[in-house]
């Protein structure tokens, strides 16, 4: 078993693409899942209850249990009502797995307000939103499990999404304190990055990988480390068209001076800094 079973799990923006394969997943192992979805356009445009409702249907008509809420995560009622549908529904919630995204790809220097703070709203607040109304129920329960969906976007850069990538690096920074604080509560935060086949991704990928890149092939990993049996924490893990890998945030050996360099003798050692041989996961504070 996936160790999920008979836990209750939210996803947000589960209407369609990655999120509603994560749903479909989760129910199909045993969970009971709040299906979250805005019924947004790619941009954020747009309202409808009707893409949380039809996979609601999809997940029953397969013997499952789910319900369907339409609440926005980018405002703080939205966060806590999309947490009180779960525990209406199914008296507890153990797994919030953050998943509404959006896009508005500009490059920085045309970049407006509007556009910069639609991203952040979203994917960063929204997902303090759902995670801050689900945290004292973790807690209080000694059992909780938060999945955060990063990009390699955020993670390694993408032209012409600053506002995305800045948002999604956030979210790492949000897991890795997560995970310290909710460690003595069996309290797991974990991220994951997909590279899949939506909506959002048709115009970037190419024809041959959008071939090879089912959402289906993300889910495992979101159930996986929803699961009662995954004890990783403050780990991100990239995960799409069959491949599935861990991307850390990695520290150099780096120079060390007795005393404070100059800035030429620093500029001297500068390969030695930067050069990543022997480097290991960070730590704060290091080893
Ligand atoms: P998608 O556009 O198919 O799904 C996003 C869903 O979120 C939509 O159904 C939309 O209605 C919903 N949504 C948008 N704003 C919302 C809000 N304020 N409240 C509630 N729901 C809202 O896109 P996709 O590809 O399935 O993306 C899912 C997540 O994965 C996003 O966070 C995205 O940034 C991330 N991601 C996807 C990648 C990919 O390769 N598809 C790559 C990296 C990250």
């Amino acid at each position: 078993m996936a160790g999920v079973e008979g836990r209750v799990v939210v996803v947000t923006g589960a209407g369609g693409g990655v999120g509603r394969a994560h749903a479909l997943l989760f129910a199909e192992e045993g969970a009971r899942v709040v299906v979250n979805d805005l019924g947004a356009d790619r941009d954020g445009t747009g309202r409808s209850s009707e893409m949380a409702e039809s996979v609601v249907a999809e997940i029953r008509d397969a013997g499952g249990e789910a319900v369907a809420n339409a609440d926005n995560v980018a405002e703080p009622e939205g966060g806590q009502r999309i947490v009180d549908a779960a525990v209406e529904a199914f008296g507890r919630i153990d797994v919030v797995v953050n998943n509404a995204g959006i896009l508005r790809d500009v490059t920085f220097h045309k970049m407006t307000d509007e556009q910069w703070d639609a991203i952040q709203k979203v994917h960063l607040y929204g997902t303090y939103h759902v995670t801050r109304a689900a945290w004292p129920r973790f807690r209080e329960q000694a059992y909780g499990r938060v999945i955060v969906t990063t990009s390699t976007s955020g993670l390694f850069g993408n032209f012409g999404q600053s506002n995305y990538g800045a948002a999604k690096m956030g979210l790492v920074g949000l897991i890795n304190t997560l995970a310290l604080e909710g460690a003595k509560y069996n309290v797991s935060a974990n991220a994951v990055a997909p590279v899949a086949a939506t909506r959002m991704t048709e115009d970037i990928f190419s024809e041959e990988m959008l071939e090879r890149l089912d959402p289906r092939w993300v889910s495992p990993a979101v159930v996986h480390l929803a699961s009662e049996d995954c004890t990783d924490t403050g780990i991100a893990v990239v995960a799409g068209g069959g491949n599935y890998s861990r991307v850390a945030v990695m520290q150099a050996p780096g120079a060390n001076f007795d005393a404070i360099p100059t800035v030429d003798a620093l500029a001297a050692s500068w390969d030695q800094v930067t050069d990543l041989t022997g480097a290991t996961v960070g730590r704060n504070p290091p080893d």
